[in-house]
């Protein structure tokens, strides 16, 4: 197939290079000329494991292209794939702006029939309004067809070349069967639907993983207090296939350019449909609290936060991704600044997108896991990457003033821990 993709941030540029790498002709088009520059270097804009090696490989095949031109893209594809981004705006719905902007000029540039195909996280009715800003600018036919994407960061190739399932919402038999053949090479499970349900269904997913990570962070505060274990409680629960094993990780809460947003959004689509979300909002308010419970055990350890030094290990909202949207550091580094804390920050790939966001005074930008650690009254670890995994904790302590590790993301255990002198407190691990 010929598909042409507008916006190329993680989902776009994504999904246009996998669908190459699934041998269709594919033009990534993107407004900002910096980014089509970078990906015509063949190198990716974003930090994304394997991303860099596809786009090489069908950019040398010649089943890639980038550019600006949105009527080039248009013209040469029978598919249209919209990809932009719906950032919140400031009651939590999501702006559309973009979303309109993209659908007028598909319109102009149509020259035949066109699928119009969202990506984009977009609240319910949106596929439809897309249709009627269409119709109402071109004389030629058109299908308008919702397909959510499920990718996560960190993971976005593998997840989108191995999708649990694909949803597609049309009213067309036509496009209905374009599309079935386009995703059957990725997975059989092709749930196909009307449009405002395969709207709902994304919504739904990701405020169900987010209600997933709320819950077990309120029971691993609850563990906190009786004196139990949270990861196997989680385990225990987990076996039953009812429930599932997956994000029942507890930690410091959820952030990334998502679940927030979505959560957000879905409170905005029920309320403004007249229906109070009273459990997502519960959702949203634990999720927020969440990332000061490492701030308590913080304070529970070093007595006075003023004048101490803390070394931040992990920037990143998770790891393998260089991605700082929503992060919890954001707000712990904020609280430990204004307490009157030096902080000696540290992330692997993400630093640079942090620093260029948030610096002050006193945030010291280190090298390494132990450069953060040296001379240092206690480390947060807020992100479990596999650097601060494999570290030598032994080596660790000798280099702090006093070794406090208070793990956001319990990665250590507690036979690790046993052997050093840390002061140790995790979420929902006591003792
Ligand atoms: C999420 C969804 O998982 C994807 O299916 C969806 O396509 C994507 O949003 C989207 O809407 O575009 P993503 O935000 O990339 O993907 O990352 P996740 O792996 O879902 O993690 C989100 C946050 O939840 C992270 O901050 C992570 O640390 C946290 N998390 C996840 C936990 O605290 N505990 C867990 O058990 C799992």
């Amino acid at each position: 197939m010929k598909i042409s993709v507008v916006g190329t941030g993680y989902v776009g540029l994504v999904s246009g290079v996998c669908f190459s790498e699934l041998g269709n002709q594919v033009i990534c088009v993107d407004k900002d000329q910096r980014k089509v520059d970078v990906l015509n270097k063949l190198q990716s804009p974003i930090y994304e494991p394997g991303l860099t090696e596809l786009i090489e490989k069908n950019y040398r095949e010649k089943r890639l292209e980038f550019t600006t031109d949105l009527s080039y893209g248009v013209k040469n594809s029978d598919i249209v794939i919209i990809a932009v981004g719906t950032p919140p705006l400031p009651n939590g719905e999501a702006n559309l702006l973009y979303i309109e902007q993209v659908a007028t000029e598909i319109a102009t540039e149509m020259n035949d029939y066109k699928i119009i195909m969202t990506k984009s996280t977009v609240p319910v009715g949106t596929n439809h309004r897309i249709k009627e800003i269409v119709s109402n600018l071109t004389k030629f036919p058109f299908d308008v067809v919702s397909v959510p994407e499920f990718l996560r960061e960190g993971s976005a190739v593998k997840d989108t070349l191995n999708p649990d399932r694909i949803v597609i919402g049309t009213e067309s038999e036509a496009a209905m069967k374009i599309l079935t053949d386009l995703h059957k090479p990725l997975t059989d499970n092709i749930i196909v639907t009307d449009i405002r349900s395969a709207e709902m269904i994304k919504y739904a997913s990701n405020a169900f993983l987010a209600t997933k990570i709320s819950f077990i962070n309120e029971i691993a505060n609850i563990c906190d207090k009786v004196g139990a274990d949270v990861t196997k409680v989680a385990e225990g629960m987990g076996y039953d296939k009812r429930i599932g094993a997956a994000f029942l990780n507890a930690g410091i809460g959820y952030g990334g350019s998502c679940f927030p947003k979505d959560t957000n959004a879905l409170v905005q689509i029920a309320g403004n449909a007249n229906y109070d979300f009273k459990l997502l909002k519960s959702v949203i308010e634990v999720n927020q609290n969440q990332r000061f419970n490492i701030m308590e055990k913080l304070k529970a350890s070093l007595t006075t936060l003023s004048g101490k030094t803390v070394a931040v290990w992990g920037l990143a909202f998770k790891p393998n991704t260089d991605d700082v949207r929503d992060a919890p550091a954001f707000e712990i580094i904020s609280e430990l600044v204004a307490n009157g804390v030096k902080v000696k920050a540290f992330d692997p790939i993400a630093q640079e997108n942090f620093r260029t966001q948030f610096n002050h005074p006193d945030i010291q930008w280190c090298e390494s896991p132990l450069d953060a650690a040296k001379d240092s009254d206690a480390i947060c670890l807020l992100t479990e990457w596999d650097v601060f995994k494999s570290i030598n904790l032994f080596e660790v302590q000798n280099v702090m003033a006093n070794p406090v590790l208070i793990d956001g993301r319990n990665v250590f255990s507690k036979e690790q821990i046993s052997l050093t002198k840390f002061d140790y407190k995790s979420i929902g691990r006591p003792g």
